[in-house]
């Protein structure tokens, strides 16, 4: 169990709300009395620099966040986490994604029964499964190869498969792969349009297999299976990852073709798990090891590094202080890298489903604020749509800049182009321009004295907009495992502070089953008079209309 401290109470927390009261954090002032700035707020490891200095942060705010960590037990937790412990109270669960990467030989146990044979054993259904796909020793009912692998799947059997193929179709094996969440009819029906159901293979991705986006969607291709193949012909067309053994057997795919995942695997964390054999179909089984290989890294760097140089932790410490004590409600993910083009969306399952809550681990209602609205777009596009407000509007935006030395496509100066934005980027939100310089500007443009003053306002950048710099060496399926790692275990770290719950997601039911009562309501002619006006005023408009 994990600890039950309000985080409020503690010692660090007061000195933290009256260090913020006494000081002003200018990041001009504090680089320019520390030279050293940089070489104390940053952390080289081997295949990535972490730059913090661009934080609105002086030793003392640092040393008061570690003794935040501290007092809240940060250091227990992850040991608690990574040993099996039932973190996970209110659905009584394990939280072990970190065992699916687990190469070592140590025995993990959950209930007294070591979970690491299992592990590999599901791993080596991929491996051997992913083989006779990609080389084509699997033949569709037709006798052809499969050519189009489709996930079928939501939120956590959705987002980590699409992000981590989107990242590295730089890996691609000959397969190409397509996904479908959205109940959305168009959906499917796009995706469908242009395959052929001789040569496509249909993965169904649900934890519970009871969801009905994915339910639906399953049926849906199912039917149009149907329209050339035969239920015996499934077996060689659809797959199932699923902790719900049963109910797949229900809908027709057979058991061996089920690949199995574990209740103490969470859904937004488990595409290290049987969720990842679209991964694996796409990028090659050496590939998807060497992702898990790097979320190891990231785990054991977690697990070992004093928590002055430990990337997670820090990450995780500067958001509380610019969540609790700043009041950022919102927190942006910037990568300058188009592989990252949906590592926003993934990050935003990953970290408001599970710091979106409001009750504590005492099963009060807290009184301070938890997880901020996390959002971003890769750079350079943002540049040319948001960051306008981040620069020059009245919210602070914290922000993680993430890049890579090496680009996968050398294509004339287009990296250093992009590059010469990213360090720009956090140059200018750190420093702005003051109303001095930006008169000095105007003036220097030859603007006459009149046209200065009308100007100068609106030409001022606030600055003092704190970033994070991320910057790998390069984009490979182990190093993107080390990120994506970082960010489980940030999140992690500020629930522990905060006294939540990271691991349940009771927020996304009452929609659920809402929707489920209305769904019966739309199937007859009657009038609406159940809901309220506004919800009885658009069924009926629907109803009408339809
Ligand atoms: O949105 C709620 C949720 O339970 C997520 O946590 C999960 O990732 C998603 O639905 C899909 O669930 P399943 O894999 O069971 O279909």
């Amino acid at each position: 169990m994990l600890p039950k401290i309000n985080p409020t109470q503690t010692a660090a927390w007061k000195a933290l709300t009256a260090h913020f009261a006494q000081n002003d954090f200018e990041l001009r002032t504090l680089f320019q009395y520390n030279p050293e700035r940089f070489n104390q707020f940053s952390v080289q490891r081997k295949d990535y620099l972490f730059d913090y200095s661009k934080n609105l942060i002086d030793s003392r705010t640092f040393d008061l966040l570690q003794d935040l960590a501290e007092e809240c037990e940060v250091k227990s937790a992850i040991e608690k986490m990574f040993s099996g412990d039932k973190i996970n109270e209110t659905e009584g669960r394990a939280v072990l994604h970190t065992a699916l990467r687990d190469f070592s030989d140590k025995e993990i146990l959950v209930d007294g029964e070591n979970i690491k044979p299992g592990i590999k054993r599901v791993l080596n259904q991929m491996k051997t499964f992913s083989e006779k796909i990609i080389s084509g020793e699997h033949k569709g009912f037709s006798g052809k190869e499969i050519t189009d692998i489709v996930n079928i799947g939501i939120g956590g059997s959705d987002l980590g498969p699409v992000m981590v193929c989107s990242a590295l179709k730089h890996f691609k094996t000959r397969l190409d792969v397509h996904f479908v969440s959205n109940v959305d009819g168009n959906h499917i029906a796009e995706v469908l349009k242009d395959l052929n159901p001789e040569t496509t293979l249909f993965i169904i991705a649900s934890k519970t297999f009871t969801t009905q986006e994915t339910m639906t969607n399953a049926a849906s291709a199912k039917d149009w299976f149907f329209k050339s193949g035969t239920q015996q012909d499934v077996e060689k067309h659809f797959v199932a990852l699923s902790t719900n053994t049963e109910a797949v057997k229900k809908f027709g795919i057979a058991e061996e073709n089920i690949f199995e995942f574990w209740d103490w695997v969470g859904g937004r964390y488990s595409l290290w798990s049987a969720i990842g054999l679209s991964i694996v179909l796409f990028i090659g089984y050496e590939n998807f090891e060497q992702l898990l290989k790097g979320a190891n890294e990231t785990d054991i760097h977690f697990k070992t590094a004093d928590f002055r140089e430990n990337v997670p932790v820090i990450m995780a410490l500067t958001g509380i202080w610019y969540r609790n004590f700043f009041d950022a409600g919102t927190y942006a993910i910037l990568p300058y890298s188009q592989y990252l083009d949906r590592f926003p969306a993934y990050l935003q399952q990953g970290d408001m489903e599970s710091n979106g809550k409001c009750v504590d681990r005492n099963g009060h209602f807290v009184e301070y604020e938890t997880g901020p609205i996390i959002w971003g777009e890769p750079g350079t596009n943002g540049q040319h749509a948001f960051y306008q407000l981040i620069h020059q509007g009245t919210e602070l935006i914290p922000a993680d800049f993430i890049a890579y030395v090496e680009s996968c496509n050398v294509v004339s100066d287009h990296q250093e182009k992009l590059l010469a934005n990213f360090f720009a980027q956090t140059e200018a939100l750190a420093f702005g321009k003051t109303e001095e310089e930006a008169r000095a500007d105007l003036e220097k443009s030859g603007f006459s004295a009149e046209e200065v003053k009308r100007l100068t306002n609106y030409k001022v950048f606030h600055g003092n907009t704190p970033t994070n710099s991320i910057f790998f060496n390069e984009l490979t399926p182990f190093s993107l495992g080390q990120l994506i790692a970082l960010y489980e275990h940030k999140i992690f770290v500020q629930g522990v502070i905060w006294n939540i719950f990271s691991f349940d997601q009771f927020g996304v039911e009452l929609g659920k089953v809402l929707a489920g009562k209305i769904l019966a309501q739309l199937e007859n002619t009657e009038k609406i008079e159940s809901h309220d006006s506004s919800t009885n005023g658009l069924m009926n408009y629907y109803k009408e209309k339809k």
